[in-house]
């Protein structure tokens, strides 16, 4: 921007394979363009605050293990829905390469509240062709990323480019970072409705704060969209998100094994360091008409 002076500016940059921000006030975030994936978000200390796996693949041969993958047109697998069957363990947006289609500044002169917007592009038009074979539908979709000082706002739109409605579950799977997972709670699930993935499925209630002394994989569905979610360790609020128009929050810890398990998850012992609290539309199967199109994000504060 004429005018300012550089360390008054949002800094972006941006190659083959990345965008990155830096605010004025510091604050930066990296985009993978692999399953337009958030994978670091720093404080103006250089504090990382999602986590990200050490045997992580960066280089698109497989889904990003950390930061903040998007899931779509599936959560998890789903051979009892027809049009998703086929599709693999949540869906081919985390797996695409994207678009970086550009970015929206708001600039400051007092360097404390700049904010940048980085656009990110999927479309039938791009994804690969054997994606297309999957899932036959005509869409697109536009993810934005937007850093404050002190949020991460991630949002979608999905638009249904077809003349056939289609069905669709997404989810922001974001792991944060923590220092230690048995000081951590979360808090505004109070009362409400589970499934607990590692329990057969069963249909659950949560009786006040959530705590992780274990293997954890939960869909909850709050009775109050608008209540956040609040992610705190040791009483001290670490992360609070607030949701709109994602009525589902996952719930997810892999403990010892699972962490074992997965070949991209370094080191073992990282499941202490790590909540995944994820925002979702992925109870039911959301509806898209042909023309129509669906906005749902989460903001992030600190
Ligand atoms: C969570 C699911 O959202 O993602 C878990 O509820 C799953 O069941 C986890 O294990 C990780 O999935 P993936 O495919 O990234 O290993």
């Amino acid at each position: 921007t004429p005018g300012l002076p550089p360390q008054a500016q949002v800094n972006i940059t941006h190659d083959n394979s990345r965008v990155s921000a830096v605010l004025p006030s510091g604050e930066c975030i990296e985009v993978l363009l692999h399953g337009a994936t958030v994978t670091s978000w720093k404080d103006r200390a250089g504090n990382e605050r999602l986590w990200l796996s050490e045997a992580a693949k960066l280089d698109g041969s497989k889904a990003v293990r950390g930061g903040i993958p998007l899931v779509f047109p599936v959560f998890g697998t789903a051979p009892d829905h027809e049009p998703t069957s086929k599709l693999p363990q949540h869906g081919f947006a985390r797996n695409s390469r994207w678009d970086f289609l550009g970015k929206s500044t708001t600039e400051s002169s007092g360097q404390t509240d700049a904010s940048v917007k980085l656009d990110f592009g999927l479309s039938t038009a791009t994804i690969d062709d054997e994606a297309k074979k999957l899932w036959p539908f005509s869409f697109s979709l536009i993810y934005s990323v937007t850093l404050t000082p002190d949020a991460l706002r991630t949002g979608i739109v999905i638009t249904n480019d077809g003349d056939q409605p289609f069905e669709f579950q997404t989810l922001l799977h974001t792991y944060f970072r923590i220092g230690d997972i048995t000081k951590v709670k979360v808090s505004g699930l109070e009362e409400a409705a589970y499934i607990d993935k590692v329990d057969g499925a069963k249909e659950k209630q949560q009786a006040g704060d959530v705590t992780i002394a274990g293997e954890v994989d939960r869909v909850y569905h709050p009775a109050s969209p608008e209540t956040p979610v609040v992610v705190s360790e040791s009483g001290e609020m670490k992360f609070s998100i607030v949701r709109d128009n994602l009525g589902d929050v996952v719930v997810w810890n892999p403990w010892v094994e699972k962490a074992q398990g997965m070949g991209d998850f370094e080191p073992k012992d990282g499941y202490r360091n790590m909540i995944c609290v994820e925002a979702g539309a992925v109870k039911a199967w959301t509806k898209l008409e042909a023309g129509d199109a669906y906005e749902g994000g989460q903001i992030i504060s600190v």
